[in-house]
C-alpha cells in the first residue's frame, strides 16, 4: 500500500470556503503529531512525525475526513542527548496543542482526532484536552457542550501491536522499535541503506533526563532491535494501523 494524498482531504490545500462548505457536512478534523527525535542508530530524526502522518493521511482518505499539517515536534526532553534531537518541554507541547484545538473549534470543528506517533506526547495531550475543554466554555464556544478531542496512537492499536509482536517477539522493545522503523522503510526508501546486521539486544529501563537516558540506552534504542525491520512489515503495519485508526475514527465521529 502507498500513501495517496489527495487535495480533497489535506486542510493546507483547502481554500477558507471551502473548509467552510466541509463544515456543513462533517465537523471531524485529524491532527497528525509526532516528535523530531533520535531513533537508534538506524532510525531517522522523523520517524514519529513521517509514521503519523503517513497514517493520519491515509485515514482521511478512507473515510473522507480533513487532516490538519503535522505536528512534527514534540515532548522528547528526555532524548535530547542525542544530536538532532528537538523536543518541546511539556509546557509548550500542552499550550500548542491548546491553541489548536481551540483554533479548530472556533470554526466548528467539534472532534479533533489526533493521530499520535509518540509516546512520550500522550500525557501532555491529554492534560491539553482537558484544559482546551474549559477554555471552550469559558470563552462560550456556540460548540463548547459537544467539543470532544481523542488521542489514537497507532502503534498501540491492537491490530499493530499483536502483529509487532508476532513479527519481533521480545525484540520489539519500547524506543526505536522495528515496527516504527519498518514503517518508515516503506515509506522512504532513501533509508533502506542504513540497516546493519543484528546485534546485541538493547537494555530496557526507566526514563528520566537527558543525560541519565543517554548512560543507559548508548546507542538509543530501548529493548528493541530495530536491526529486523524490513520495509515489507512496515507495508503491513501501515495497513493494520490505518484499518484500526479508521474504525476508531469513524466511532469517534458517531459517538455523542
Ligand atoms: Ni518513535
Amino acid at each position: 500500500m502507498t500513501v495517496k494524498t489527495t487535495k480533497a482531504i489535506r486542510l493546507d490545500l483547502q481554500t477558507w470556503t471551502e473548509v467552510e462548505e466541509y463544515l456543513k457536512h462533517c465537523k471531524g478534523i485529524i491532527l497528525p503529531l509526532g516528535s523530531t527525535e533520535q531513533h537508534g542508530p538506524t532510525g531517522a530524526i522523523g520517524t514519529d512525525a513521517l509514521t503519523a502522518e503517513a497514517v493520519a493521511l491515509e485515514v482521511g482518505c478512507r473515510t473522507g475526513v480533513l487532516v490538519a499539517p503535522t505536528q512534527a515536534f514534540g515532548m522528547a526532553e528526555h532524548h535530547l542527548a542525542f544530536p538532532g534531537t528537538m523536543s518541546l518541554q511539556p509546557a509548550t507541547l500542552l499550550a500548542l496543542l491548546h491553541d489548536l484545538v481551540l483554533s479548530l473549534a472556533g470554526h466548528g470543528f467539534e472532534k479533533i482526532f489526533v493521530v499520535n506517533g509518540h509516546g512520550g506526547n500522550i500525557a501532555t495531550a491529554k492534560a491539553a484536552f482537558m484544559q482546551a475543554y474549559s477554555t471552550a466554555e469559558t470563552r462560550k464556544l456556540p460548540i463548547a457542550s459537544r467539543f470532544q478531542c481523542k488521542i489514537a496512537n497507532w502503534f498501540m492499536a491492537s491490530e499493530v501491536f499483536s502483529f509487532a509482536r508476532e513479527l519481533y517477539g521480545d525484540r520489539e522493545g519500547q524506543h526505536a522499535t522495528p515496527s516504527e522503523i519498518a514503517l518508515t522503510l516503506h515509506l522512504e526508501p532513501i533509508l533502506r541503506t542504513k540497516q546493519r546486521p543484528l546485534p546485541e539486544a538493547a537494555p530496557v529501563g526507566p526514563i528520566h533526563g537527558p543525560h541519565d537516558f543517554r548512560s543507559r540506552y548508548a546507542d538509543g534504542r530501548m529493548g528493541s532491535d530495530p536491526f529486523l525491520a524490513q520495509s515489507e512489515h512496515g507495508e503491513l503495519l501501515l495497513e493494520k494501523a490505518v484499518f484500526a485508526l479508521s474504525k476508531d475514527l469513524t466511532n469517534f465521529l458517531q459517538q455523542s
